[in-house]
């Protein structure tokens, strides 16, 4: 891959949420990768919550085992997940906060605050030879805490631009943008690989996709909504060109 490539991700949680609205196997999460595969992921990303909310346990076994892409499993910083990620030894993990949906201004994990705990935690991660990646705000100083805990990969939150961009608070996303480019330069020059993700759709992925820093964008929920709409094949196709000419 030439150095400017990037990389999509394509998180397959909300495949799972559909399915189990009804409590049954269908629209099956395998499928999805499958097909997202296919249509030009570079990488399947699916997060096992601690509530098993959409990803099942089966789903992440099921994963390992048909995946010819990189899986980048996402999970809390817990003993419990830490033992399932040991046992799979999925290609990425990312870290994210625990039980973030329950606050109202969702953000990345305080790893600053938590810089021991995580270093121990991250530490076999690392040893099993998976790619560590954390998620977090884009601020220096948990950028900072990051790269000291020893990991490999940020990866920016990008919920706050999103957000702002979809309530036409425009001085407020152009502020969010700017934060994103001048960390995403930060943490590249401290030798962290850069990733983004949360909330991207159509209309901000480009200005993300921009940065010469990140080398992946892990996106999800935008994507199977669209599917709803247009087919999954087609709605990947679309960010895959949209990412592409943003990086040309
Ligand atoms: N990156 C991380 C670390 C996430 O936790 C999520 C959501 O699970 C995403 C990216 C994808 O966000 P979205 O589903 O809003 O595209």
């Amino acid at each position: 891959m030439p150095d400017n490539s990037l990389r999509l991700g394509v998180n397959i949680d909300h495949v799972a949420t559909v399915r189990n609205a009804r409590g049954s196997a269908y629209p099956d999460p395998l499928r999805a990768a499958r097909i997202a595969q296919e249509a030009g992921a570079d990488g399947i990303t699916a997060h096992l919550r601690e509530d098993r909310r959409h990803i099942s346990d089966a789903d992440i076994d099921g994963l390992m085992e048909v995946l010819s892409v990189p899986l980048n499993f996402e999970m809390a910083a817990t003993p419990e997940m830490q033992a399932i990620a040991l046992r799979h030894k999925p290609h990425a993990v990312c870290v994210v906060p625990e039980k973030r949906e329950e606050r109202t201004t969702e953000g990345g994990l305080e790893v600053a605050r938590e810089e021991n705990r995580l270093a121990h935690f991250i530490a076999p991660l690392r040893e099993a030879g998976c790619r560590v990646s954390i998620f977090i705000a884009a601020d220096q100083r948990q950028i900072e805490a990051a790269h000291r805990i020893g990991a490999q990969v940020i990866e920016l939150h990008t919920g706050a631009y999103c957000d702002a961009h979809a309530e036409g608070r425009f001085a407020d996303r152009d502020a969010e943008l700017e934060s994103l480019r001048e960390m995403s330069a930060f943490a590249h020059a401290l030798g962290l690989e850069v990733h983004a993700g949360h909330g991207l759709t159509y209309d901000t992925v480009q200005s993300i996709a921009a940065f010469p820093e990140v080398r992946e964008l892990n996106i999800g929920h935008f994507l199977i909504g669209e599917a709803i709409f247009r087919g999954l094949t087609p709605a990947i196709a679309e960010m895959r060109r949209l990412m592409d000419e943003a990086r040309a």
